[in-house]
């Protein structure tokens, strides 16, 4: 039988990360969560870990309330934190870092807090106000706690992951942004902590916003005008029962709006938030125009 693997040292004080983390030569990886880890996570552990080696493997496992606004989940936020060592611990984490709220907002909200900008303003920012403020200022404080010289975040959160890698870039912060492709249950649910809130009729109804997405992806494939990859999406999430959606959108890679009509092989993301039953879901796809006719990628649902 092989033996189980080794545990990760658990840190909960600044004074217990900096013991356990020593910069090595191959640098340091930064995973930052909110627990309830599953296998999306995991793929993220595995990223840091083929980018540092031998080098240590960091994850934060940390609920920021900063980045909840007034009636969202944070108390109800699921915090499974036993299993969640087994996953870092099967992974080859080093290092846990969980610190409490008082290690991390000592003396309670920061005065000082990151302006994630104009682009906070949209999608996921218009319905969660404050919600990337609460996240870039909880970012930059894990980098500055853990000093790593890498940090992976999950494409999932494609929004999130933008405006990290903007803050890293414009404040200098010296970590490289490293985005990780969204991990995908057999039927193309995005894989997300909050799936664990849907019940059963919920999570069926849950893949309408995945095959959005691929909708609009394989509409794409074969126009060079968005508003008909759109609204191939849009027919599918709006014959779905019991899916409100918040947004459905294409963009160019950088969340900006694109034109009417676009070059041959113009790069995309679709991007979608929607309520099943409780529970708000988002998710996106790359997607890929083409003038030609000919379908370029892999146009269909994973099966
Ligand atoms: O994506 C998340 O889990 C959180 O927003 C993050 C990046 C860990 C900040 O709290």
């Amino acid at each position: 039988m092989p033996a189980p693997p080794s545990r990760p040292v658990v840190a909960s004080s600044r004074a217990d990360l900096a013991e356990a983390v020593r910069s090595p030569a191959g640098g340091v990886a930064l995973v930052p969560t909110m627990g309830a880890l599953h296998d999306g996570h995991a793929s993220l552990m595995r990223v840091a870990r083929a980018r540092v080696g031998s080098g240590p493997v960091v994850v934060s496992v940390f609920v920021n309330p900063l980045q909840f606004g007034p009636g969202e989940d944070l108390d109800r936020y699921p915090r499974t934190f036993d299993a969640d060592l087994d996953v870092c611990a099967a992974e080859g984490v080093d290092v846990v870092f969980a610190p409490s709220v008082d290690e991390v907002y000592p003396g309670g909200d920061p005065q000082v807090t990151v302006d994630p900008g104009p682009l906070a303003g949209v999608l996921e920012g218009a319905v969660r106000p404050g919600h990337f403020a609460g996240v870039l200022t909880v970012v930059a404080k894990l980098f500055g706690l853990v000093r790593p010289d890498l940090a992976v975040f999950g494409e999932k959160d494609y929004q999130q992951l933008t405006l990290i890698r903007r803050m890293a870039a414009d404040l200098c912060l010296g970590v490289e942004v490293v985005g990780a492709a969204t991990q995908r249950e057999d039927d193309g649910l995005a894989m997300s902590s909050r799936n664990r809130y849907l019940d059963p009729e919920e999570r069926r109804r849950a893949i309408a916003l995945s095959e959005a997405l691929y909708a609009a992806r394989a509409a794409a494939a074969v126009t060079s005008r968005p508003a008909v990859a759109l609204a191939a999406a849009q027919e599918v999430l709006g014959r779905a029962a019991g899916v409100q959606p918040d947004y459905l959108v294409l963009t160019d890679p950088a969340l900006q709006p694109l034109p009417e009509e676009v070059a041959a092989d113009t790069e995309a993301r679709a991007l979608v938030a929607a309520r099943v039953g409780g529970t708000r879901l988002i998710d996106n796809l790359a997607v890929r125009f083409a003038t030609s006719g000919d379908r370029t990628g892999d146009d269909s649902l994973p099966t």
